[in-house]
């Protein structure tokens, strides 16, 4: 079915239309990064009145590049997020959807991440979701390794504390760099030598946890490191000094090398058909790089969405809403309930339970 697709679930106001073979027509993203960047990190009650505002005008621009007449399928992300965010957000769609008549579905902004890559911005049809895929979902929320089965997704391991863009956020805050931090840590590491701070993997004791990930021992030398520098913060942080650069690189480079080293076990436990990476980490150039020398060199796929389907975005939320809608799992847009936590759990083990279980209300 033709979607209409609605993200309001953190800081990002997202509109998009899709075609029934999830060809991208229209993504519009409101990014909403200049309103928090004074707060370092997101003010829920901001995020909620800028989606308010901007989600009238986004449906407007979108049915002006390609028409909403002909919408078949409305999708919404309810959960998890900001409650106030997701409430604007799942409001919008059930009362659009009940205006028009139209089936409407409400998806986890997770199954939106992992079906992102498999999406094109430059006019293809999405592609068919093989089985079994194995996926790493790395965001703001989010470090884990989930294989998807039969439109069935399982947890394969998690973090023990932060998640790697949080910790891209948290070192970037303690420098004074702004927010979010994980582009712009990026975009400085281009500049310096990953060679020059060696760091120690951490160690997980618990068996059960051994392919499990571990960065906030990893954030704290760094930003320990980065204070011997007299950078937390920076004195000037449009020009940091080459020491700085050089941390900054060996940071990312690590968190990157961290990111793939559960990857060779969970390949040959999995046998998947293709590797893929979604979330704003996977937008990372380190991670990429990576992740592509690695498929190289063990002769399997991998699979990246395109950088600007790596956040927050619509278009992925649609093309969920489209799996799901046509596996017949549709919403009353009457009672359509959104949900800031996620009613799963990442648990480690190679036999994660399903995280798409019949949702609250569903
Ligand atoms: O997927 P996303 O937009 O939102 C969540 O669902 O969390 O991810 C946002 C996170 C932020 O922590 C941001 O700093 C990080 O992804 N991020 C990056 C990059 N682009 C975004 N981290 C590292 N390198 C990047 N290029
Ligand atoms: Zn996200």
């Amino acid at each position: 079915m033709k979607a209409l697709g609605i993200e309001t679930s953190c800081d990002e106001t997202a509109v998009a239309i899709l075609e029934r073979d999830g060809r991208v027509r229209v993504n519009l993203v409101s990014s909403q990064v200049a309103a928090h960047a004074p707060y370092l990190g997101v003010v829920p009650e901001l995020a909620a009145r800028h989606h308010l505002e901007a989600l009238p005008r986004l449906l407007a621009e979108a049915d002006r590049q390609a028409g909403l007449g002909d919408v078949e399928l409305v999708s919404v992300t309810r959960g998890p997020g900001l409650i106030g965010s997701l409430l604007v957000g799942t409001c919008f769609a059930s009362a659009y959807a009940w205006a028009r008549g139209l089936p409407l579905t409400g998806v986890d902004h997770l199954e939106g991440h992992l079906v992102s890559p498999f999406l094109d911005l430059e006019g293809a049809p999405a592609r068919e979701i093989p089985s079994p895929v194995l996926t790493l979902v790395i965001s703001g929320g989010h470090s884990s390794y989930f294989v998807l089965e039969e439109g069935v997704a399982r947890p394969l391991n998690r973090t023990r504390d932060d998640a790697a863009g949080e910790v891209f956020d948290k070192v970037a805050a303690a420098l004074g760099l702004g927010y979010p931090g994980g582009p712009i840590v990026d975009r400085l590491a281009e500049l310096g030598d990953p060679e020059v701070f060696p760091f120690t993997p951490p160690r997980i004791k618990d068996p059960a946890g051994a392919l499990d990930f571990s960065f906030s021992g990893l954030k704290t030398t760094v930003i320990r490191e980065a204070q011997k520098l007299g950078a937390t913060p920076l004195p000037d942080p449009a020009h940091p000094p080459q020491r700085v650069l050089d941390l900054l690189a060996s940071f990312r480079a690590t968190v990157a090398k961290w990111l793939l080293a559960p990857l060779d076990e969970l390949v040959a436990r999995h046998r998947p058909r293709l590797v893929a990476a979604s979330g704003g980490v996977a937008g990372n150039r380190a991670v990429r790089a990576r992740l592509t020398e690695w498929g190289r060199a063990h002769g399997i796929e991998i699979l990246l969405p395109p950088v600007a389907l790596t956040t927050d975005n619509a278009a992925m939320i649609a093309r969920a809403g489209q799996l799901r809608a046509a596996r017949g799992e549709l919403d009353d847009p009457r009672a359509l309930v959104a949900y800031p936590r996620a009613p799963w759990k990442a648990t480690s083990g190679p036999t994660g339970k399903p995280v798409f279980p019949r949702l609250p209300g569903a």
